[in-house]
């Protein structure tokens, strides 16, 4: 397969993140079904955009025994570049009430924490039952705040990465793999240009 010449070396490849998304499938079934038994057999994945859409689709289609509403939420803190800046932002809330729900929010990753902490206060205060994370991507060396996924699929280097949901202002996102981004190139790309 050819790299997109924005990468600088593929991390996780869609074969490795395939296989994850079924072991992350049935371990996320296994815990509703078996330890925490919810009503009427049916959580709520509540997805983060733009990011989560790769990981999201995949996963899900894991889930076994265990049924699953979908609602999606934007919550901006990147604006563009390759660092977090600021408090993260709901951009687009939740269209439905989540009083007594199971809520399983799914992520493409998490990095200094502070988006998922301020989205599980939210739905805590909006008197969700139980708020659990999902994330593909685990980069702890950039945690801010105590926060801990429930679980993660890999773990990821303090490095700014591309691909499978993750963006560098808005564009990569429909890679196939996870992949360290070639930041030195991305700052004089002419992205009109055919490679
Ligand atoms: P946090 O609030 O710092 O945990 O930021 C989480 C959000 O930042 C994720 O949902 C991503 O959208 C974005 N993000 C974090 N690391 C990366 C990266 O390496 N590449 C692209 N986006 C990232
Ligand atoms: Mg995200």
């Amino acid at each position: 397969m050819k790299l997109h010449p924005l990468v600088k070396e593929v991390l996780i490849t869609a074969e490795e993140i395939e296989q994850k998304c079924l072991e992350l499938g049935q371990a996320v079934s296994n815990y509703y079904l078996n330890e925490y038994p919810v009503q009427e057999n049916t959580i709520l994945c509540l997805g983060l955009l733009k990011g989560c859409i790769p990981f999201m689709a995949k996963f899900i289609s894991y889930l076994v025994g265990v049924e699953c509403e979908t609602e999606y939420m934007v919550v901006s803190s990147y604006f563009g570049g390759v660092k977090s800046n600021g408090v993260p932002q709901i951009l687009l809330d939740l269209p439905i009430p989540v009083t007594n729900r199971d809520i399983l929010l799914v992520e493409d990753i998490i990095d200094s924490g502070k988006t998922i902490k301020i989205i599980k206060d939210y739905l805590t205060l909006k008197g969700a039952r139980s708020v659990k994370v999902v994330t593909l991507l685990d980069k702890k060396a950039g945690r801010e705040v105590d926060l801990i996924a429930d679980w993660y699929g890999f773990d990821a280097p303090h490095v700014f990465l591309v691909g499978f949901g993750l963006d560098y202002n808005e564009r990569l996102r429909n890679l196939p793999y996870v992949a360290v981004a070639d930041t030195e190139k991305l700052k004089k790309w002419h992205w009109g240009a055919k490679k």
